[in-house]
């Protein structure tokens, strides 16, 4: 989609077409190239504007005085959220929140202060205006929670309670400040939450160490949050409250036990992510009584075994997302049940050390047309997890699989690629990094054929488009039953060589990094998507500028791109391909060793897009061509640059 704003002329002719055809028009894009297209002129921009785009549009951006005038700008839009960053108590920022008031005051739907030291006073002087505020978000609020005085005034807590009276989602995760009272005074402006996050708080679970009594006996605590107030909430607020995250608090099985007990409190979402202290029993407990759960994320919870999978297996029957990451103790047993539930999308069972895949692959084959229909599958550093596993996982799941995770599975092969290439069509995003095992003609499909050579290459790429119909590749037979492949079939496969990388026309995110045997061969060849937008060729020791021009050229859609510590790359391919990457955000050039400030100035040129900029340890770049970069491209935000010429330019800055 590249090329909607390549042609200024083309978008001149269609300035005379009626707004809602532009607006139908604009609806077949995905967003970031709405966005570009609605650059091209006055009425695209118009039609951009159109309230059928406008749901979910969220603006990120740092105080500061010319903040002051985007927000009024904002006034247009029907809804929007903000995430403001980097607020303080000064007047700049009070400034900045009035006028957010003031001209967006009814149309906000979600509003966060990341990264902020905000004063009481600033932030009541705006919430009263949010009228129909939906997602509150306070995370590391600091400031606003240590005096303990935060809506300590009645009348104040009216005004705010009168704006937020439909709040449904509020995060109060890491706050080292928030006690029973700050607590209790803010939820009750809140009397309909639908989601509240608690994440990385003190939460007094079993003892109130202040008072050195059991919580259930203080009443009050104005220097910690206790489990009795937090009960206290989920009563009050059952009918709404439907999801919950306590992840990394040290939550005990018994308090777990409380929560999961609360009469009428219905469940759908629950986050436990680093709860170390929670057993199997707990789990069990958990899901006898909240068997209504539809998302659970128990990542690093180390105590947890299989039993804890074969419970949710047994007790979740609308189970739909499981994190089960870095849980070590977690073997094959039970995943066979996991991968039966029809309801299961999304599964990470990344860091399961243990895990072989096998369990996974009989659960989807036995249990044929009820199995888990799976959307995303993260198998991140399941080191055991083989060819075999992966090509019926390819073949059982191709019809649903958008997301793979592989990263780290050493043991994947060309095998494991090609399966991929065959089977996986829906793919968006595939991570295969430090996969070292593969190798070109992995990617490009073909054990023989891999040396196409450079010739062809240099029609264009009009030959690429072509090259899955070669007559080599040989698309699944969609009507057969699903089943998973046998050895024998694998040799098929590798003997017959199906699919190349092409084949995954959807493909978004494409992560080669440390795949150290790939060579300009491939990537050349294959990498070649046009809704490209995330890329790493990271630590690819042989790949050449002709890899970074190609890429470039062919995939136009390129947000994000790390070449790091690829010393073949230059200031020839660097120069070349900056005219074709207009939409790069994020570059990451650590550690290329033949990168010179010239490159730097053909970034300056072309990507003023450019976000994010990491060219650590290039030795031959200089302070000076840094400091013009930053004057040239307005949107960087952070440039890595430690170890440049030899001096860490941060000690100069
Ligand atoms: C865009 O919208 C504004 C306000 O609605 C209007 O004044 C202007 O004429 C429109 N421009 C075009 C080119 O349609
Ligand atoms: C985005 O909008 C859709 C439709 O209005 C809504 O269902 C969804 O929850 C919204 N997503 C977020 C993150 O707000
Ligand atoms: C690869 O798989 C085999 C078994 O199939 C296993 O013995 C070996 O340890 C695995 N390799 C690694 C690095 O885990
Ligand atoms: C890049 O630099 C290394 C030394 O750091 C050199 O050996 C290599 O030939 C250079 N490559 C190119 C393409 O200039
Ligand atoms: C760039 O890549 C290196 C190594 O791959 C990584 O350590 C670094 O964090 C990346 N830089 C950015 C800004 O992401």
């Amino acid at each position: 989609m590249g090329d909607v704003v390549a042609d200024g002329e083309k978008a001149k002719e269609t300035a005379e077409l009626p707004l809602e055809i532009i607006i139908h028009i604009l609806s077949f894009l995905h967003p970031s190239d709405r966005k570009e297209a609605s650059m091209v002129c006055h009425s695209w921009y118009n039609a951009s504007l159109d309230l059928s785009f406008q749901k979910n549009v969220t603006f990120c951006f740092p105080a500061s005085p010319s903040s002051l005038q985007m927000v009024s700008g904002l006034n247009r839009r029907s809804r929007c959220s903000l995430v403001i960053s980097q607020l303080d108590g000064f007047s700049m920022s009070r400034s900045l929140l009035l006028e957010v008031g003031l001209c967006l005051g009814s149309k906000l739907d979600g509003l966060a202060l990341p990264g902020s030291s905000i004063t009481e006073a600033s932030l009541l002087a705006l919430l009263p205006c949010l009228t129909s505020l939906r997602k509150l978000d306070l995370r590391g609020l600091d400031s606003l929670f240590m005096s303990g005085a935060f809506l300590s005034r009645e009348e104040h807590r009216q005004q705010v309670r009168t704006a937020l009276v439909h709040l449904e989602e509020l995060d109060l995760s890491d706050l080292r400040y928030l006690s029973d009272l700050t607590f209790s005074r803010l939820t009750s402006c809140t009397p309909r939450l639908r989601r509240l996050s608690l994440a990385g708080n003190h939460i007094a679970f079993e003892f109130d160490p202040y008072q050195g009594c059991p919580v259930g006996m203080v009443e009050h605590s104005s220097a910690l949050l206790s489990l009795r107030n937090l009960r206290r909430l989920l009563t009050e607020q059952k009918t709404t409250l439907r999801a919950l995250d306590l992840s990394r608090t040290s939550i005990t099985p018994e308090s777990l036990r409380t929560i999961a007990q609360v009469q009428g409190l219905v469940l759908e979402e629950l986050r436990l992510h680093g709860c170390k202290e929670l057993t199997d029993y707990s789990i069990e407990v958990l899901i006898k009584h909240q068997p209504s759960l539809q998302r659970l994320d128990i990542s690093s919870c180390t105590e947890l075994t299989s039993r804890t999978v074969e419970a949710v297996a047994r007790g979740l029957k609308s189970l739909t997302h499981i994190s089960l990451s870095n849980n070590w103790r977690i073997t094959e047993k039970g995943l066979a049940d996991l991968t039966s539930l029809s309801s299961l999308r999304r599964l990470d069972l990344s860091n399961c050390l243990h895990v072989s895949g096998a369990e996974m692959v009989k659960g989807l084959k036995e249990s044929a047309e009820s199995r888990a229909r799976l959307e995303t599958l993260s198998l991140k550093s399941c080191t055991y997890i083989g060819d075999l596993v992966v090509s019926s996982l390819g073949q059982l799941l191709g019809s649903t699989l958008q997301e793979l995770d592989l990263t780290s599975c050493v043991n994947v092969t060309d095998l494991s690629v090609l399966a991929i290439s065959t089977y996986l069509l829906k793919l968006v995003i595939l991570r295969l990094g430090w996969c070292k095992e593969i190798k070109d003609k992995g990617l490009l499909g073909t054990v023989e054929k891999c040396v196409l050579n450079k010739k062809l290459e240099e029609k264009g790429p009009t030959f690429t488009r072509t090259f899955g119909n070669m007559g080599f590749f040989k698309p699944p037979n969609m009507e057969d039953q699903p089943k998973p492949v046998t050895q024998l079939e694998l040799q098929q496969l590798k003997r017959s060589a199906g699919a190349s990388l092409l084949a995954l026309s959807r493909l978004q995110e494409l992560d080669l990094t440390a795949c150290s045997k790939l060579t300009d061969n491939s990537i050349t060849q294959v990498v070649n998507h046009q809704d490209l937008h995330r890329l790493s060729l990271a630590c690819l020791p042989c790949i050449t500028d002709d890899s970074l021009v190609s890429v470039a050229w062919r995939c136009k859609s390129l947000t994000s791109l790390s070449l790091s510590h690829c010393p073949g790359i230059s200031d020839r391919g660097v120069s070349q391909a900056a005219p074709y990457l207009r939409r790069l955000q994020h570059l990451n050039l650590s550690c290329c060793n033949n990168i010179t400030d010239r490159s730097l100035l053909a970034l300056a040129k072309h990507c003023k897009r450019l976000r994010t900029l990491d060219i650590s340890r290039c030795k031959k770049t200089s302070v000076t061509t840094i400091d013009l970069l930053q004057s040239q491209l307005p949107f960087l935000e952070n440039i890595q640059c430690k170890f440049i010429g030899g001096a860490d330019p941060t000690l100069i800055m």
